[in-house]
């Protein structure tokens, strides 16, 4: 099996941030899910480093090189792990801002694993009710196992709901099931929004 690429997209704000964290194990999980002998090439996305330009880029219609070269990254991976803080029960502006900005066939069969922060467990739903639809409509394989890790989490297992398990298996649980995804993908097969261009005459309408 030759070796694969992997975006991981991590919205927090706080620095260091938990979000990051989160997104760094899931990453690592990932690694040591893979068969041996698989190399993973791990590229991480900080969307605090692009805040601005991504303003402008959703006032503009273009990104600046920098953030064009971030799309890029998650075009031609070959899976993502998405992360965002959860802020007012659902993903923050940051992160769907990213999304928003991104070709809508990026993601066309990509595996994706989603991830969330948040103070209160009790808004781990978010992932369900927000996180996965958004991502459900952009096409991507979702996995089964999505990670929300609350404030209580990173203290020790004592925070774990009855039934989830600790943090730290959950991570392993949905890091296996991206893991198989990966396996099953044809790691040539990348999506190149401008390789087939809408010729002018449709953009113009006939006019
Ligand atoms: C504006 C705002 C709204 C928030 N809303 C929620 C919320 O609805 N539910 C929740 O569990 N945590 C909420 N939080 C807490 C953040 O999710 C938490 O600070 C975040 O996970 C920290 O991530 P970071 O360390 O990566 O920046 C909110 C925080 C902010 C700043």
């Amino acid at each position: 099996m030759s070796g694969r690429t992997l975006a991981v997209v991590s919205a927090g704000l706080g620095q260091p941030s938990s979000t990051r964290l989160l997104a760094d194990q899931l990453a690592a999980a990932t690694e040591r899910a893979l068969p041996a002998g698989t190399s993973l090439d791990v590229r991480h996305v900080e969307l605090r480093d692009q805040g601005h330009a991504l303003v402008d880029h959703l006032l503009t219609g273009f990104p600046s090189p920098a953030l064009g070269r971030v799309l890029d990254t998650v075009v031609r991976a070959d899976g993502l792990i998405a992360v965002t803080p959860i802020f007012n029960a659902s993903y923050s502006g940051l992160f769907k801002s990213f999304f928003d900005v991104l070709d809508d066939q990026a993601l066309v069969g990509k595996p994706v694993l989603i991830g969330a922060t948040g103070g209160t467990a009790r808004h781990s739903l978010a992932l369900e009710h927000a996180m996965r639809p958004m991502f459900t409509y952009l096409r991507a394989v979702v996995v089964p196992t999505a990670v929300f890790a609350a404030a209580e989490d990173w203290g020790g297992d004592s925070g774990a709901a009855p039934g989830l398990g600790t943090l730290a298996a959950r991570v392993d649980r949905a890091a296996a099931e991206l893991a198989v995804q990966l396996e099953r993908q044809d790691a040539s097969r990348v999506v190149d929004p401008f390789a087939e261009p809408t010729p002018f005459e449709q953009l113009l309408g006939g006019q």
